[in-house]
């Protein structure tokens, strides 16, 4: 365990099973669980998918506070705003699409000093809860794991910096923003809404630029997103990154996410985490790739959670008009930050 200024350790594996499967068997106390074979003969996890109907999922959204979230969210509101965070939490804040993936499994890879095994103990959603996600039931969700998990936790979040629980601020948890590209995270996001059958129908690509400029898309605006949050590192200990950064020197930004954790680690597991967290590598891992969710949540057959991982893909997708369209635009949204971005390395 670790105060506010220690360093931060995870649950071991076999601490992690136990928590895991208490968290299941109180949610689904009629599975098969009860004869004692399936422990041994299925995971928990596909046990809990196996439950799910192949209906279509709801994807209704609605606005909370202007910004645009799927109904479940905003039905869940008042408990995931009064979420109680830690000081020894670890939050990992991005807008959709920007490297929080891969910014869970370089933090995860440190707190476990580079053990592979470790972080191969469970899916990316259930190492780090994703603080407002509500999965269909029986998953479990993000507010559910977070509350039950044992501390210090590490945690996910899309919401925009004026939505995050006021707890976070109250408790000086420390935050890891990363941000990308507003046109490679457009790019990303459409794929995604097309394969996530939780997520509304983006339509056409040129649909879903418009909606993405005018911030009619879930978590709202992705200009107020990156700024909200660089303003907010004024005032709070967060640490903002990159995408672009950490796909054109992995070693620096990770030394980065070093100190801000006030860790020390061997050049060995650096370039241990360096490798393991790289795009190639986490695409081959079912643990880190979103794959063993169902299709009927993902499909990955339309288009790979682990898509391209390239910035500078948004080329192979803009027209020159929509191109122009979106850098007058993006001009007028972003006038007077100091945040500036790279749209190719
Ligand atoms: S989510 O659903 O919002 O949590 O998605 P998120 O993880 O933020 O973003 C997914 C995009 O990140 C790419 N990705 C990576 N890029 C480089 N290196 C590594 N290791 C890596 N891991 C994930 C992933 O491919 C998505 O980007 P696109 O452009 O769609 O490929």
């Amino acid at each position: 365990m670790k105060g506010i200024l220690g360093s931060p350790k995870f649950l071991d594996p076999q601490q992690y099973i136990s928590w895991r499967a208490s968290l299941t068997l109180h949610s689904w106390p009629s599975c098969s669980m009860a004869t004692g074979k399936s422990h041994h003969t299925m995971s928990l996890e596909k046990m809990n998918y196996l439950q799910l109907n192949e209906e279509p999922l709801n994807t209704e959204t609605k606005e909370i506070n202007g910004i645009l979230m799927t109904k479940t969210i905003s039905d869940n509101w008042d408990k995931i705003w009064n979420f109680q965070a830690k000081p020894d939490d670890l939050l990992i804040a991005t807008y959709a699409k920007a490297g929080t993936t891969w910014t869970q499994e370089i933090v995860d890879m440190i707190q476990n000093e580079g053990d592979i095994k470790k972080c191969q103990r469970a899916n990316t959603f259930d190492r780090h809860p994703f603080l407002e996600w509500v999965l269909p039931p029986p998953l479990n969700s993000g507010l559910d794991l977070a509350i039950k998990m044992p501390s210090p936790r590490t945690l996910k979040t899309h919401l925009p910096v004026q939505m995050l629980p006021p707890s976070f601020w109250e408790q000086n948890s420390k935050i890891i923003y990363v941000a990308r590209n507003a046109k490679d995270s457009l790019v990303s996001y459409y794929h995604f809404s097309r394969m996530n059958k939780m997520l509304p129908d983006p339509g056409t690509l040129e649909e879903f630029i418009e909606e993405f400029m005018n911030g009619r898309v879930l978590w709202g605006s992705w200009y107020d997103h990156v700024k909200g949050w660089w303003d907010a590192k004024e005032k709070h200990p967060i640490l903002y990154l990159f995408y672009e950064d950490m796909k054109e020197d992995p070693k620096q930004e990770i030394q980065k996410i070093l100190k801000f954790l006030e860790k020390d680690l061997s050049e060995e597991i650096l370039n241990k985490i360096i490798y393991h967290t790289s795009f190639d590598i986490m695409k081959e891992n079912p643990m880190a790739n979103y794959t063993t969710l169902p299709s009927s949540i993902l499909d990955h057959s339309i288009s790979p959670f682990m898509r391209k991982g390239m910035p500078g893909d948004w080329k192979n997708h803009f027209t020159v008009a929509q191109n122009e369209k979106f850098d007058e635009d993006y001009k007028k949204k972003m006038a007077g930050t100091t945040l500036t971005f790279r749209t190719e390395i």
